[in-house]
């Protein structure tokens, strides 16, 4: 199900030193352990009754000292996570306007806007976002995701999509019969890719001397700052500071031109990345976030602590609600939603359903517990005194659209950045 992982993927601390076709002896050199949950179900891995779980794996994060990069010291076979995927982009009005935010970054970067361009997105999910950035004028849109059902997706909404992952290959493919792309766009994905040697080698032979790259990657410090431990499962295999990205693409003919930080999903940046023969002198803002980071393996042993402070508290609201005889319910059955519930031991006891609104996770299951997931009903939420909100980057919204459940008395208990209870 799983193959460890020993060794840094951004810039090789710890591989095995050795001519290849010679049996390597171990390296001297150690990733540094940091941050475990121990052994944990599939994040995303919902289920219905009587259906098979994938199963569990380790979660513990691994430090590079040279680069400072943390990853996870297993990769979970990405045909067992990625097969059936659950996971949906959310139509939700702040993603879309974070996609309205990116459109015009792109727009920006380009010099000349968007209009009449080919972009290539690798991640589609099911094809949002190119179906935007082709209502803004993009000529040419071509989607790459693994996910069968999501591909199906996108291809019912007009979005030419193909149902494979990105590897050099493909690019080698792609670029035969296709011009090379104007973008190459590439949203929470990268951090999902083991093999990144394979992935950036790709990028080179799909992009053009004037492609623009965009990898939209969660940002490490975001979650250092804030302990975002919840969004530590086995899909994120990387946790990625500049210095790792610097780091991987100083042997490539590629060159890191560009960071731009959102505020989505906890805090993300976007990398916009140029080829080294094309690029002019990188942007300020590459050297200000180089010099900003500070991370060490200190600074990541800290979340450790800080999670099981977070975790504590938020067993502690909810006992002493059930005990009480209050009712608990769960609010969007996100991927952390399932870090939570496995990290607190909630069963149905505690957290009676969690409520959703995308129908692939409807009726089925919390990964490793019997928590059921409901439809994001308003009825549904109402018959709690309680509501976790899982779903805490989408606070503001999800506050908005379930005032009724707050004016007639429900209380949200938000996790993050500290476990709180609103109003
Ligand atoms: P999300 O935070 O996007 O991702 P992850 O799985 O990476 O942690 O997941 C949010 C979940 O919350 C998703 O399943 C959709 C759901 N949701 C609702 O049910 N209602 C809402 O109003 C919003 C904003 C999200």
């Amino acid at each position: 199900m799983y193959k460890f992982r020993t060794s840094c993927r951004a810039c090789g601390y710890a591989a095995p030193t050795a001519p290849s076709g010679i049996k390597a002896a171990p390296s001297s050199e150690k990733l540094i352990p940091v941050f475990s949950l121990g052994v944990q179900p599939l994040a995303n891995d919902f289920r219905q009754d009587g259906e098979e779980y994938s199963g569990y794996a380790p979660l513990e994060v691994l430090f590079c000292p040279r680069c400072t990069l943390a990853q996870l010291s297993v990769v979970v076979r990405p045909d067992i996570l990625y097969r059936n995927y659950a996971y949906v982009t959310s139509p939700s009005q702040m993603m879309l306007d974070h996609f309205q935010k990116l459109a015009y970054d792109l727009a920006d970067e380009m010099g000349h806007g968007i209009k009449d361009t080919q972009i290539v997105e690798i991640g589609s999910n099911d094809g949002r976002l190119l179906n935007m950035l082709r209502a803004e004028g993009a000529r040419e849109v071509l989607g790459i995701d693994p996910a069968q059902n999501l591909a199906k997706i996108a291809r019912e909404h007009d979005v030419p999509t193909l149902a494979e992952p990105f590897t050099r290959d493909l690019a080698r493919s792609l670029s035969e019969h296709k011009p090379e792309p104007d973008i190459i766009l590439a949203r929470h994905v990268f951090c999902h890719v083991d093999d990144w040697q394979d992935f950036v080698a790709g990028l080179e032979v799909l992009a053009g001397k004037d492609t623009l790259i965009a990898l939209e990657v969660p940002y490490v410090v975001d979650l250092l700052d804030r302990c975002e431990f919840d969004t530590i499962y086995h899909e994120h295999l990387s946790y990625l500071s500049i210095r790792a990205m610097v780091s991987l693409l100083s042997k490539t003919n590629l060159v890191l031109h560009h960071v731009i930080r959102y505020a989505i999903h906890g805090g993300a940046i976007l990398l916009i990345i140029r080829r080294r023969d094309a690029a002019e002198p990188p942007h300020d803002s590459v050297g200000q976030f180089l010099d900003a980071e500070k991370i060490t393996a200190e600074t990541w042993q800290t979340v450790g602590a800080n999670a099981s402070g977070k975790i504590t508290a938020l067993k502690r609201i909810v006992m002493d609600a059930t005990q009480t005889g209050k009712r608990v319910c769960g609010y969007g059955a996100s991927a952390k939603s399932t870090v939570w519930i496995n990290a607190c031991g909630f069963s149905k006891k505690q957290i009676e359903f969690i409520c959703d609104s995308t129908v692939q996770k409807l009726y089925r299951k919390t990964p490793g517990t019997d928590v059921p997931i409901l439809p994001e009903d308003q009825a549904f939420v109402q018959c709690s005194d309680y509501a976790i909100m899982f779903a805490w980057n989408y606070e503001r919204e999800i506050l908005d659209k379930q005032k009724s459940f707050t004016n007639g008395g429900g209380k949200f208990i938000i996790p993050h950045p500290n476990v709180r209870i609103v109003p």
